[in-house]
C-alpha cells in the first residue's frame, strides 16, 4: 500500500450515526482509514491510494475553546451549529489547520472572510439531497394541516372524535416559496403533485422554477396571496429576521408558516405574537435561531432556559422538529461521501 500522505481529520459534533457513515465513505473512497475504522476496512483499502484519511471523532462541538484540540490535525469536519467565528478560526490557524470541511449545505456559521485571511479553505456539501429536506417540509405541512400527530394519540386512547382535527384541502391552494434554489424547486415539484398554485420569490430567478409552473412575484405579493409560506433561502445579512412583525402583518390571517432553512430567518418574538393574535394559524419549524443550545442533544431531564422556545412548544398549532430535515439514510451517505471527497480533492470550496 502506497501510504504517501495521511490527512489527519478531527470531526466535531459527532453522533454515532455519523461515525458509521463516515467510516463507510472512507472505505468506499478507497482511502486508508485508521482510528475507529474496523480493521477489515483498513485492510480493504486499495494499494493505489496515495492520500488517506484518518478521522478522530469528537462528540462535542467546534468552538474557540475546543479548536485548541486540533493541534495534530490538517482538516476539521464541522456541522451546522458549530461556532466557526473569527475566534475559532484564529485558534484553528494556530493549530495549522488548513481546511474546514462542513458536512452541511449552509455556511452561515462560518466567518468566511476570517478563514480566507488565515489561509484556511472552507468546503461544504451543496446539494446532498434537496428532496430530503423538501419531503420533510411537506411532512410538516401535512401533519399541521391534518393533525395526524394528534390523531395518533387519540385513536390509541380510544378517542375517535373528530373535533379539533378539521383540515383544509391542499388542492388549488396558493403556496409561497421563498428561495427557489435546489430545495425550493424540489418543494415546488412536490406541491405540483398536490395541485397547488405556487408563487415564489428569489432575488436570483431560476428558470427551473418557471419551468415547473411557479410564478415569480415580489415578496409583499407572496405574503399577501399565500395560504402557506415556506422558507428555502440561506441565512445572510439580507434574510436575517425576514419574518418579523412587519412581514407578518402583510400575510393572510391564519397563514401557515414553515421554516426548514435556518432559525435566524424568523424573529421568534414576532411569531409568538403572531400566534397569540391568530395571524399565524399553523407554524412548522425544523430550525430555531438558538438551536445550537438545544438541538441534537437529549435535554429531557434539563430545565430548558430558552423561554421563547418553551413558549412556542405550548401552542397547539405549532410543530417543531429538531433540525431533522436532512436526516435520511440516503442523505447521510451522500454527505459523508462528498465531505471525504472534498477533503481529498479540495472540491466544493466556498
Ligand atoms: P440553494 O443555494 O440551492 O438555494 C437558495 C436560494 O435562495 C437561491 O436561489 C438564492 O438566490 C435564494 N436566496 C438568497 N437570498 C434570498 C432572499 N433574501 N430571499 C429569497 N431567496 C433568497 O440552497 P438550497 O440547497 O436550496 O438550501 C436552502 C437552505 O435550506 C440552505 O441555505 C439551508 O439553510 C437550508 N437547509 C436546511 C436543512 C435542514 O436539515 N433543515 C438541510 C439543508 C439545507
Amino acid at each position: 500500500m502506497n501510504n504517501s500522505e495521511t490527512i489527519r481529520v478531527a470531526c466535531f459534533s459527532t453522533q454515532e450515526h455519523d461515525k458509521a457513515v463516515f467510516e463507510r465513505a472512507i472505505s468506499n473512497a478507497g482511502t486508508c482509514a485508521e482510528s475507529s475504522a474496523p480493521k477489515s476496512t483498513i485492510d480493504s483499502a486499495p494499494s493505489s491510494c496515495s492520500r488517506s484519511v484518518n478521522i478522530t471523532y469528537f462528540t462535542h462541538g467546534l468552538a474557540a475553546s475546543t479548536a485548541r484540540l486540533c493541534d495534530d490535525y490538517d482538516v476539521v469536519i464541522a456541522f451546522v451549529n458549530d461556532d466557526i467565528g473569527a475566534e475559532t478560526i484564529k485558534a484553528l490557524a494556530q493549530c495549522k489547520v488548513k481546511h474546514i470541511a462542513l458536512r452541511c449545505a449552509g455556511f452561515n456559521n462560518v466567518d468566511i472572510k476570517a478563514a480566507h485571511d488565515y489561509g484556511i479553505q472552507v468546503s461544504r456539501v451543496p446539494a446532498y439531497s434537496p428532496e430530503t429536506v423538501a419531503e420533510h417540509t411537506l411532512a410538516l405541512i401535512l401533519t399541521l394541516n391534518r393533525q395526524t400527530h394528534k390523531a395518533y394519540n387519540r385513536v390509541r386512547e380510544g378517542n375517535f372524535a373528530l373535533n379539533g382535527l378539521l383540515g383544509f384541502t391542499l388542492n388549488n391552494k396558493t403556496v409561497g416559496v421563498v428561495g427557489t434554489g435546489k430545495i425550493g424547486c424540489s418543494v415546488i415539484r412536490i406541491l405540483n403533485g398536490f395541485g397547488c398554485r405556487v408563487i415564489c420569490y428569489d432575488p436570483n430567478k431560476n428558470q427551473e422554477a418557471r419551468d415547473l409552473g411557479a410564478q415569480y412575484v415580489d415578496l409583499d405579493t407572496l405574503f399577501a396571496e399565500s395560504t402557506i409560506v415556506s422558507l428555502h433561502c440561506p441565512l445572510n445579512e439580507n434574510s436575517y429576521h425576514m419574518i418579523n412583525s412587519e412581514s407578518l402583518n402583510k400575510m393572510q390571517n391564519g397563514v401557515m408558516l414553515i421554516n426548514t432553512s435556518r432559525g435566524g430567518l424568523v424573529d421568534d418574538k414576532a411569531i409568538i405574537n403572531g400566534l397569540k393574535s391568530k395571524k399565524i394559524g399553523y407554524l412548522g419549524l425544523d430550525v430555531y435561531e438558538r438551536e445550537s443550545e438545544l438541538f441534537f442533544t437529549d435535554h429531557s431531564q434539563d430545565i430548558i432556559q430558552d423561554d421563547n422556545f418553551q413558549r412556542l412548544t405550548t401552542f397547539p398549532n405549532v410543530l417543531i422538529t429538531g433540525h431533522q430535515g436532512f436526516f435520511t439514510a440516503e442523505a447521510l451517505n451522500e454527505i459523508a461521501h462528498v465531505t471525504i471527497d472534498n477533503i481529498i480533492n479540495n472540491n466544493n470550496i466556498v
